[in-house]
């Protein structure tokens, strides 16, 4: 479903920036299949195929959403935190507003998962679990879309041209550990 024809294959541990905007791309994704489940179910039952979605997009936002998030802020952010260069400094706002941008999005995923699982539990969601999921979704539209636009073009970019190929390896490593994939 996520894999299309033609696209642009995807980055590996070798290119840990690659790996994190591909990251944003399935972000965005999933995030767009809970809002057309949202639209499309509304307050019927869900069929199996929109089951299928549902579980897989609610997974990825438990599973693999916070190794994400830590792999910006316990490998990327603080190696960016140690250079002592101006254009880096100048970056220090941003990077907190990113990590508080990462706990909103947190409260707001945990929010959706419950509401996400009682609607796999029960089949269809009430009127007002409805109105909350598409409150929610909409919140997280709104922030991702800054969010990701912000470490893409500002913070990556930046990464890419102040930290050191072997920085890079390192970050690229931590992240497979985080996924138990061990690279030499
Ligand atoms: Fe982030
Ligand atoms: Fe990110």
């Amino acid at each position: 479903m996520l894999t299309q024809i033609g696209a642009k294959p995807e980055s590996d541990f070798s290119d840990p920036l690659g790996m994190l905007t591909d990251c944003h791309q399935r972000i965005r994704q999933f995030l767009s299949i809970l809002i057309t489940v949202c639209e499309e179910a509304a307050e019927k039952q869900l069929t199996p195929d929109q089951r299928i979605v549902l579980e897989k997009a609610l997974w990825y936002f438990r599973e693999a959403g916070p190794r994400h998030t830590a792999d910006e802020e316990e490998s990327l952010f603080p190696r960016l935190r140690a250079k002592d260069v101006p254009r880096v400094h100048r970056a220090f706002e941003k990077i907190a507003r990113l990590e508080a941008d990462h706990r909103q999005a947190e409260g707001d995923h945990d929010d959706v998962d419950i509401i996400g699982h009682r609607w796999l539990s029960d089949g269809s969601l009430s009127k007002e679990d409805l109105r909350q999921m598409k409150v929610l979704l909409t919140d997280l539209t709104r922030l991702y879309k800054r969010h990701l636009v912000m470490e893409e073009a500002e913070i990556f970019a930046l990464a890419d041209g102040v930290l050191s190929r072997n920085e890079k390896d390192l970050v690229g490593r931590e992240m497979a550990a985080r996924r138990g994939i061990l690279r030499r």
